[in-house]
């Protein structure tokens, strides 16, 4: 099971659980999106790869 508490993006000292959250909540598919929202991705670009894993296992289908 995935860690909710793990932080993904530390730029923005974002958990995973807070990345989830935005995905239900805005109805999230794609990481421009989810970077839009929540500003992840968008200082150093390290956590841009499991923002897209992230987006795939957690979007809505
Ligand atoms: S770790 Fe996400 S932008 Fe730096």
């Amino acid at each position: 099971m995935d860690d909710m508490d793990e932080i993904i993006c530390p730029c923005f000292d974002l958990k995973l659980k807070d990345l989830v959250d935005a995905i239900k909540k805005h109805n999230i598919t794609t990481v421009e999106e989810l970077s839009e929202i929540t500003g992840a991705g968008t200082i150093c670009g390290a956590c841009n790869y499991e923002l897209e894993e992230i987006v795939e296992k957690y979007k809505l289908k």
